[in-house]
């Protein structure tokens, strides 16, 4: 039976997705249900629900009406929200944890407890609060070297970083008084520092299969400056390792998915069927766990599902019966570098409706993927905020930057990107970094 898999999500994120699936030889019919009609995706599908993401009983009827026999979920907020179970309680299997298992990142205290339960190394001091009972001694515990974190999923927004948004004892008090205040519950943690990278691996529950470490840029503007956003772009290397990686940070990391996904298990007493993704820091001690994310990292996913050979289908199918470990999952031995193209303004007032010209022909080795992007009469809108993520594959980052940054030059309309991602400044700057730090 030909499969009809329905995608929930309308980002750049959801059109990776997309476009791994027409890759299959199985030839699945694709369904998309999502808050915009997304341009990229719109063409490949064979029907488009627009609507909430977290709309569980429209999507559900969306679901049984187009007959899906598989569902891969996005973004957070409908995991967090129990989409999978209710589409699991209708017959359609799901790529994407149940709500319990999602708390992997809708409860940064869930996390941090469950490391902690299952002696699984890799987590800073924290402590949870729900009262301003014990915040201030807490903080004094650790000066100018705290992080305040919103126990619930606030879309990016609810992390402060001592030294980046606090700046005083009294900056941290005020903001934990305001989480209290909006009935929050918050984390504590000490401050770790070193380079970041995120390592996602497809889970069934007790079979890993990793995809390669990439590393994000969350701020706005280049040289890491300016407010934080969801992801301005993303590269991986050839090698599978990050340049500023050791073998052995990654095995680190690798384990730490592992050892989770087992804990989950025994945790929940159902399998986590997925996509794990671990946020880490290398630091001098060796790979912390900054957090986990319930799903593909949005722009981790446009550099992955790129660089992936083996049949997303088959590797949904082996999630979802719990056969992964039939399948031999792989990845093209290249570099690839993401830049997404966002529009002005963002992430702070991110302007919508301006007119983008996209290009006719792309950079040898580049896909591009479309975000927040709309047709209407002929015309490509923009109706979101990271608007066009291009990838670029290549033997070297530098050789996939070049492409890349190629790539961005082709289109036109009221869109800013990163030129930095990628460069081999900014790389020589991590890799001194890391180096900085581990010799001491
Ligand atoms: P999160 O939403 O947990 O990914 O946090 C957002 C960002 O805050 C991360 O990408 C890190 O840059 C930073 N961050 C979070 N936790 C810590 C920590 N314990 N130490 C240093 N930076 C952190
Ligand atoms: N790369 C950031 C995220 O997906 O949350």
């Amino acid at each position: 039976m030909r499969e009809r898999i329905l995608i929930v999500g309308s980002g750049a994120r959801e059109h990776a997705i997309a476009v791994a699936l027409t890759r299959s030889p199985q030839h699945p019919e694709v369904l998309c249900f999502g808050a915009i009609r997304n341009a990229g995706i719109a063409p490949l599908c064979v029907s488009y629900g627009a609507g909430s993401v977290t709309d569980l009983p429209s999507i559900s009827r969306f679901a049984a009406e187009q007959r899906a026999t598989l569902a891969i979920i996005g973004p957070e907020a409908p995991l967090a929200a129990g989409l999978a179970d209710a589409l699991w309680a209708l017959g359609v299997p799901v790529v994407g944890p149940r709500r319990h298992l999602a708390r992997i990142e809708s409860s940064k205290s869930f996390t941090r407890e469950l490391l902690r339960k299952y002696g699984i190394a890799g987590n800073p001091f924290f402590r949870r609060f729900d009262s301003m009972e014990g915040v201030e001694e807490t903080l004094r515990t650790l000066p100018e070297s705290h992080v305040i974190k919103d126990d619930g999923l606030a879309g990016g927004k609810g992390v402060k970083v001592w030294g980046d948004h606090l700046h005083s004892l009294e900056d941290s008090l005020a903001y934990c008084r305001e989480l209290i205040d909006e009935e929050h519950a918050f984390v504590i943690e000490e401050k770790m520092e070193g380079e970041e990278f995120s390592l996602l691996s497809f889970c069934d529950g007790r079979t890993l299969r990793h995809m390669p470490p990439a590393q994000d840029h969350k701020r706005a503007y280049e040289g890491d400056k300016g407010p934080n956003t969801g992801g301005m772009g993303t590269y991986t290397d050839a090698d599978g390792k990050l340049p500023f990686l050791a073998q052995a940070d990654i095995d680190a990391a690798q384990r730490m998915n592992e050892q989770v996904a087992a804990a989950l298990v025994s945790e929940c007493g159902v399998s986590y069927q997925g996509v794990l993704y671990g946020g880490f820091m290398a630091t001098k001690d060796g790979v912390r766990l900054i957090e986990y994310n319930a799903r593909f990292g949005d722009p981790e996913a446009l550099n992955v599902l790129t660089l992936l050979e083996t049949d997303l289908v088959s590797i949904c199918r082996g999630l979802v019966e719990g056969t992964l470990y039939e399948t031999d999952v792989r990845f093209t031995r290249k570099a690839s570098v993401c830049k997404y193209m966002v529009s002005e303004g963002y992430p702070d007032a991110p302007q919508q409706g301006g007119i983008v010209q996209l290009p006719d022909q792309l950079p040898d080795q580049t896909t591009m993927y479309l975000g927040g992007l709309v047709e209407q009469d002929h015309r490509m809108i923009v109706s979101g905020t990271r608007v066009v993520g291009f990838v670029s594959t290549g033997n070297s980052i530098a050789e996939a930057e070049a492409s890349c940054e190629q790539a961005t030059l082709t289109v036109s309309g009221p869109l800013f990107h990163r030129k930095d991602i990628g460069t081999a400044s900014a790389i020589t700057r991590r890799v001194a970094h890391m180096q900085r730090l581990r010799s001491v």
